[in-house]
């Protein structure tokens, strides 16, 4: 049982809250105002997920899952860097720009990463990118797609790199659809996979896809 943080309660984040709980992780829901009263159990009878503001998520978990808008995670993660010292960090966020009609219109890094960034912003903090080429229905059902999904894995460091593994297996992840491509700086890569998102998401709306490796 790992204890999990996950900023963002949002799609993203309540599914991967609920499927790691059901996994049996210990969850902290971090919200940027937590409810005053415990609300009624979320997961439907699967083990209890606590709630808690952001800072103190990242606070008292040994993994911190981003799950917040892309755009302004590299200054509300920078002001964490005490609470994210020493610990792993899933970012599965996208870093855009918005058309008028709220999808992705452009990058906020080009030429980086927003993975790049906050591994610089938080030295003491290992960052893994991953998660963020699929629709969030994708991220804890993948094995619901007819053609077998990627899950792209960029960080400097292979032990973070191979926990976050354990918790995509976790997910329902098979290893042969897990394609670790580097170091940091090949998040700017994935990253990039997100212009493709909102012309998908015109043509189809929320039909389930992932940006995935044919061989
Ligand atoms: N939706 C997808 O299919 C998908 C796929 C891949 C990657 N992503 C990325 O995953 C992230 C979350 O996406 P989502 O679809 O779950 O978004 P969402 O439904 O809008 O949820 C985002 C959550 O982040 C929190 N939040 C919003 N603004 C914030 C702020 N200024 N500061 C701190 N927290 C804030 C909110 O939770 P509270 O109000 O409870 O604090 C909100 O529920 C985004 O970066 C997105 O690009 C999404």
């Amino acid at each position: 049982m790992t204890s999990i943080g996950i900023l963002g309660t949002g799609r993203v984040g309540s599914g991967l809250a609920r499927t790691l709980a059901a996994t049996g992780h210990q969850i902290t829901l971090g919200h940027r105002q937590p409810p005053q009263e415990t609300p009624a159990d979320p997961t439907g009878g699967v083990p209890a997920i606590r709630h808690a503001d952001q800072r103190t998520t990242a606070a008292t978990t040994d993994i911190v899952i981003n799950a917040t808008p892309g755009d302004t995670t590299l200054e509300r993660l920078s002001a964490l860097h005490t609470e994210l010292a020493g610990k792993i960090l899933i970012d599965v966020s996208n870093a855009t720009r918005h058309a008028p009609d709220g999808l992705p219109s452009d990058l906020c890094y080009p030429g980086s990463s927003l993975a790049e960034r906050l591994q610089r912003a938080l030295p003491a903090t290992r960052v893994v990118k991953t998660l963020n080429t699929m629709l969030f229905t994708v991220m804890t059902a993948p094995a619901d797609l007819s053609t077998p999904p990627t899950a792209y894995l960029s960080g400097d460091d292979a032990d973070a790199k191979a926990i976050t593994a354990g918790l995509l297996a976790d997910l329902g992840w098979k290893p042969a659809w897990i394609e670790d491509i580097g170091d940091i700086t090949t998040a700017r890569a994935t990253e990039a996979l997100v212009l493709l998102v909102p012309h998908l998401l015109r043509r189809h709306g929320l039909r389930p896809f992932a940006v995935s490796l044919a061989r």
